[in-house]
């Protein structure tokens, strides 16, 4: 299988390191597995003979890595190349029209290459018409590191509630705010100074209002929906509040009571994201950066994951969607 990936930031690096080190185990699955493409906003690399996974895995910039880099070179240009069998796609978010991660998958969906994508923006925007198009064009589009991080939601009711009908989904969907939350709740912290500490350690997007505004989780509960309850829902239908307004005194009173106060993302007849009483012996009640998702189904009744939903761990989501692809496609011998 010949991989392209677009985007060589956190994700497009930290997928290329677990590639080279894993490299056994994937060409078990697939003998000719190799990487022929990798871009970023700038340009690519590309070698349809394979690129080196050891020398990718030690350079910052895609420029450092020889003088094949073609600086103002395109990822459509790889794309239309049409040597690609799988892309990966990890660019930035864009929740307004999701660009450029949404006009990436659409061509390589319509050239007939399987795409794993970590990017929440083009699903949140377009998930119908990327998984018809995907249908249409008889390829695989898997998105698991889009919601939660590494914690496995979509393959698991993909692959082990194939007979449920989901009923409801409730959970902790953004890290950030359950650490914010979790500070205040443990430590007696203001919203203020733990949003600041959450800012000097890296957790927040960009723009923190993402996060406390509840703008993430929402996008996350879109993607659910859509995706596990056959729902056909934008990010403007979530009815949303964010965690602005949670007070330290709200949050000791809710402690005496034993409760926490938690950012929970509700997927029912309707879809709310809002702050929440969560009585803390339940399973959904996890602190500091984890995620939780607890699924509500017609037959196996309850089932919680709890997970890393952001960094690192993100690739284990990335580099099983591959394998997935890998496992999918082969054709028999
Ligand atoms: N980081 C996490 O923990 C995490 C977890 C879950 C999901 N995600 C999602 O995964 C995606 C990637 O995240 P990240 O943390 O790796 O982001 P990042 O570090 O900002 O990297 C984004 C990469 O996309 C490249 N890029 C931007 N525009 C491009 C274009 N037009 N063509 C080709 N490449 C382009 C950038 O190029 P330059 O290098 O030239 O700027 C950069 O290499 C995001 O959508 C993010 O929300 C991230």
């Amino acid at each position: 299988m010949n991989v392209i990936i677009v985007g060589f930031g956190f994700i497009g690096r930290k997928l290329v390191r677990a590639f080279y080190k894993k490299i056994d185990l994937i060409r078990n699955v697939d003998a000719s597995f190799k990487v022929i493409g990798v871009s970023d906003s700038k340009g690519y690399l590309y070698d349809s003979k394979g690129l080196d996974l050891e020398r990718l895995s030690y350079v910052k910039r895609l420029s450092e890595y020889s003088g094949k880099y073609r600086e103002g070179g395109s990822t459509e240009e790889i794309i239309e190349k049409g040597e690609a069998d799988l892309m990966v796609e990890a660019t930035p978010t864009n929740i307004n029209d999701g660009e450029p991660g949404l006009s990436f998958i659409k061509a390589a969906l319509k050239k007939g290459i399987h795409v794993v994508t970590s990017n929440k923006g083009p699903l949140v925007v377009a998930f119908k018409e990327l998984t018809s198009l995907a249908e249409k064009n008889d390829c695989l589009l898997l998105y698991e590191g889009t919601v939660a991080g590494a914690v496995p939601v979509f393959s698991l009711v993909r692959k082990c509630l194939q007979g449920d009908i989901i009923r409801r989904i409730v959970g902790i969907l953004n890290g950030t705010t359950n650490y914010i939350l979790s500070r205040m709740y443990f430590e007696g912290t203001s919203f203020e100074l733990a949003l600041k500490e959450a800012r000097e350690r890296g957790l927040t997007e960009r723009d923190p209002s993402y996060d406390v505004d509840g703008i993430d989780a929402a996008c996350k509960a879109v993607i659910l929906a859509n995706a596990l309850m056959n729902r056909n829902v934008k990010f403007e239908d979530v009815k949303r509040t964010g965690i602005r307004r949670v007070t330290q005194e709200a949050i000791s009173l809710a402690k005496k009571s034993k409760f926490a106060i938690k950012l929970i993302s509700t997927i029912d007849k309707h879809i709310e994201v809002s702050p929440k009483l969560v009585p803390i012996n339940h399973p959904l009640c996890v602190h500091g950066t984890l995620n939780a998702i607890h699924i509500e189904t017609d037959l196996a009744r309850e089932i919680t994951l709890i997970g890393h939903g952001a960094g690192e761990e993100t690739v284990s989501a990335v580099l099983n969607d591959v394998l997935t692809v890998m496992k999918e496609t082969a054709s028999p011998i």
